[in-house]
């Protein structure tokens, strides 16, 4: 009997939205439910993508070169990663994927939806996630829960609210776009209250229960 293939999970959001923090709890949930997850991340995931990683994040490059090495590090991460974990029947749970390149390299760069498209077409072919969470909050809010945090910032972290004004406009338009696919998360809402929201998507959108 052939493995049923596994689903594909997404979750986005600006910088500081909290996202990465509920990784843990998607992994969690599918786990008790008996899933096996692979977790991954954009841009990275692999050798080849997490060297890409280095370079794009701390590496000032044009827009064209930016875009273009995310999607190289796509191409591999689909490639070595992604496909095979769905096809033996796992569950690929991945922070960013490709509506990251049309919030900040389409809207908050600039470059516009078509090339984001036109390589998305080519790299991913069918492939798409089978849901996403958007983790959304209020820029301000965002930007001063990153400078709490006060990490070494990089290339992206360091840019101004008014870019990530756009990347989150960039990621409701892409939620108006395919609302099927793309569940909005209230995230300024307290730790608990985010994580309740994030566990009642994935029970009702991935594990079918009402
Ligand atoms: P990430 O590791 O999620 O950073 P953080 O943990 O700080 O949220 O992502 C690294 C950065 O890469 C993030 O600032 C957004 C950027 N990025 C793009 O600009 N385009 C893309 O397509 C992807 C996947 C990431």
């Amino acid at each position: 009997m052939t493995q049923p293939r596994g689903r594909f999970i997404t979750l986005e959001g600006v910088d500081g939205a909290g996202k990465s923090s509920h990784l843990g709890t998607v992994r969690e949930l599918l786990e008790v439910h008996g899933k096996v997850v692979r977790m991954t991340r954009e841009p990275g995931g692999t050798e080849i993508g997490e060297r890409l990683r280095e370079l794009l994040l701390h590496h000032s490059m044009t827009l064209a070169t930016e875009t273009l090495l995310i999607f190289a590090a796509r191409a591999e991460h689909i490639a070595q990663v992604i496909l095979p974990a769905l096809a033996a029947g796992q569950w690929v749970v991945c922070d960013r994927f490709t509506d990251s390149t049309y919030a900040y390299q389409g809207a908050a760069r600039g470059l516009g939806v078509v090339p984001v498209a036109e390589l998305e077409r080519w790299v991913q072919g069918e492939l798409q996630p089978d849901v996403t969470l958007l983790f959304d909050l209020p820029v301000e809010v965002s930007l001063a829960r990153r400078k709490q945090a006060s990490l070494e910032l990089d290339r992206f972290e360091k840019e101004d609210g008014e870019f990530f004004q756009r990347v989150r406009t960039g990621y409701q338009a892409r939620a108006r776009h395919d609302p099927d696919r793309m569940h909005v998360i209230d995230a300024n809402q307290t730790p608990n209250e985010v994580k309740n929201s994030v566990e009642k998507v994935i029970r009702r959108y991935c594990l079918n229960e009402q």
